[in-house]
């Protein structure tokens, strides 16, 4: 495995692959979530390019971004045995000028829910994915379903910009329990883990409400927010469709259901695509 921390030392490496590249951009602190997104890219293609980059233009003023878990060496080990061919790990000059063009999200999609909480998130995570896509020269590109909005203006983007690149959606990945893998949940505590159960927890309830026919989306939300009682705050349940406009009736096949809620002092997020 070749590690670049320079866009000119990716660019050399990038010259010895010959046949289709599939790139997983990640912050790093990588667990089974991530390596699951390596494993698929890795299946459907001949080469392999993953990034570890803390983006700092996606966190907001007093966010996490010093605190944001970082562990190289563990992320190196992970790549290498999961038979990565390139580790693109630049430093914050390699990505970044002074007087930056930058790229909006868009005033809808990107500014309800996430980006309602998180204003400006999407901006900086759309800047450096079209930075990253650019640069990997990536026939396809990985993204976990977990950060739906994320990836729905990933997909957004691509379109927009004309750019040459496969956007493939990934399921999300949970421990043995039902909770989604973040790299935040190193941050709860067990009895803190035990109540963020409750997201998935409410998912499953609204998937069985559904499943015996119940399709009105605020009977769906009052029984989910039931479930939530016990996190410290709901800050969002929504069901909307692929574009992210709110339904008020479930949609087989165009919904999605997400939730954000804080359990001690992360901020958790999970959702369910029907
Ligand atoms: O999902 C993430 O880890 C980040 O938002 C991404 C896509 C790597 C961009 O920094």
């Amino acid at each position: 495995m070749i590690i670049a921390t320079t866009i000119e030392a990716l660019q050399e490496a990038k010259e010895s692959l010959k046949g289709s590249i599939g790139f997983v951009p990640t912050m790093g602190a990588l667990h089974q979530g991530h390596l699951s997104l390596i494993q698929q890219a890795r299946a459907e293609n001949e080469h392999l390019i993953v990034s570890v980059f803390v983006n700092p233009t996606q966190f907001l003023e007093g966010e996490d971004l010093d605190a944001y878990p970082r562990r190289e060496q563990a992320d190196i080990k992970i790549c290498e045995l999961a038979g990565v061919d390139i580790l693109f790990m630049p430093g914050i000059d390699v990505m970044y000028e002074k007087d930056e063009l930058s790229i909006a999200a868009p005033a809808i999609r990107g500014y309800v829910l996430e980006g309602e909480r998180r204003p400006g998130h999407f901006d900086g995570m759309l800047q450096v994915v079209m930075k990253l896509l650019n640069l990997s020269s990536a026939d396809r590109a990985y993204f976990g379903k977990k950060d739906a909005q994320q990836l729905s203006l990933i997909d957004q983007m691509v379109k927009h910009y004309f750019m040459d690149v496969q956007i493939v959606p990934c399921e999300i990945v949970r421990d043995e329990k039902g909770l989604a893998l973040s790299s935040r949940n190193v941050y709860l505590s067990e009895e803190e883990k035990e109540r963020a159960l409750s997201l998935s927890r409410a998912l499953k309830t609204a998937t069985r409400m559904v499943m015996a026919g119940e399709l009105n989306c605020e009977r769906l939300k009052t029984e989910m927010r039931e479930v939530l009682a016990v996190t410290d705050e709901v800050e969002y349940v929504a069901i909307v469709d692929r574009s992210f406009g709110l339904l008020e009736e479930v949609e087989i096949g165009n919904t999605i259901i997400l939730i954000a809620a804080r359990v001690g002092k992360p901020r958790l997020i999970d959702n369910l695509w029907i």
